[in-house]
């Protein structure tokens, strides 16, 4: 069988899932495909295509490699499939896909989604989406050690076609939206500067912010509001009082975001993301001196109305809002300065909103 999953791109709603809030999603027409069969060996071959690379193991004994990349996704989902569910036998799986990898656009939450339901199929394992959903989270706390949030995974799995998800975290509920961009579509830049390394900044974030959440005797950042939060400024670092503040200004943007779009207000919505931006950049300190550049460059323009960095942080893309007419000029004009500055190119995607998982044949 083969199963097609999506990456995702995030309008806004940056950081706040893992705090029980809100997020702006959506699953995007560019994905990983997975082929899974049974073997009749005593091994299981999983194959990346793309970079020519294969490995062999038993399906007795799955344990994470060190730096082994591509390979932990999927010996954490079989790891995390054997918790509850008896998987005695072996298999080939081979994955292909045309996600730019370390662009923020989840090509790791694509192949853990292509991979779980694959083998959902294959063995009958009897999983629904949302159980398939944590599996594929769990398996990158666990084996690829990014304690993320739910909103990847999820969007992947739950993506509509031409449609945006207003997905509550801590529910894990979604309202699906179709967005009516007028004259305007989305346009990501990216900025080609690899955010790997940041797992344990990206780790670090979520420890302050359960750490306050502590002090505030609730259960996540979602329970809370600036008031309550400066009534323990003193209790905190400067550093982290920002960051949590960014958290439940972020939130609130949000659900401002979702009720713009539901009003077809896109300069406010736009004006939004830029608010979002400058907040990752200065207070929850994730973005990195490319990203703003291209930010900037955004903002400079009258035909782009909105932008941010997209993701975890310190790299890959940001997302414009741009007029439809103008966006072949806007492109030169970064294209040159991006590499003037930097004295290294950055790349244009476009991309439409799609469905999420789904068998392609079996
Ligand atoms: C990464 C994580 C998500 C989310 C974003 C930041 O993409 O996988 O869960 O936390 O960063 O919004």
């Amino acid at each position: 069988i083969s199963i097609f999953s999506p990456g995702r791109i995030n309008f806004i709603g940056e950081h706040t899932d893992y705090n029980d809030g809100y997020v702006l999603p959506a699953a995007i027409n560019k994905g990983i495909i997975c082929a899974i069969q049974k073997s009749k060996n005593n091994f299981s071959t999983i194959i990346a295509l793309d970079d020519n690379k294969k490995h062999t193991f038993s399906i007795d004994e799955i344990k994470p490699i060190y730096n082994g990349g591509w390979k932990n996704y999927i010996l954490g989902i079989l790891f995390e499939i054997k918790k509850t569910r008896n998987l005695s036998s072996n298999f080939d799986l081979v994955f292909a896909g045309d996600i730019p990898s370390g662009a923020g656009l989840s090509s790791s939450a694509a192949l853990e989604n292509s991979v779980v339901y694959g083998l959902n199929k294959v063995f009958n394992l009897g999983f629904n989406k949302e159980e398939m959903v944590f599996i594929s989270q769990r398996a990158e706390h666990n084996f690829v050690g990014v304690k993320c949030g739910i909103m990847d995974q999820y969007t992947s799995m739950f993506g509509k076609k031409n449609k945006a998800l207003f997905l509550d975290c801590r529910a894990i509920q979604a309202k699906a939206i179709k967005i009516n961009f007028k004259e305007y579509h989305i346009l990501l830049i990216n900025s080609n500067v690899k955010h790997n390394l940041s797992s344990s900044a990206y780790n670090d974030r979520r420890l302050v912010c359960e750490k306050v959440a502590e002090l505030l005797q609730i259960k996540a950042l979602r329970d809370t509001n600036e008031d309550n939060l400066s009534q323990i400024r003193d209790k905190i670092s400067s550093t982290d009082y920002q960051k949590v503040l960014y958290v439940i200004q972020e939130n609130n943007r949000v659900k401002q975001a979702f009720k713009a779009l539901k009003n077809e207000d896109l300069h406010l919505f736009g004006k939004l993301l830029y608010e979002s931006h400058y907040g990752l950049k200065h207070q929850y300190n994730v973005s990195c001196d490319e990203l703003d550049f291209l930010v900037d460059e955004a903002q400079k323009s009258e035909f782009v109305i909105g932008a941010r960095m997209m993701g975890g942080g310190f790299g890959g893309c940001t997302i414009n809002l741009i007029q439809k007419s103008k966006t072949a000029a806007f492109k030169n004009k970064v294209l040159q300065s991006y590499q003037k500055k930097f004295g290294t190119t950055c790349s244009f995607y476009k991309v439409k909103l799609s469905q999420g998982t789904y068998l392609l044949n079996s």
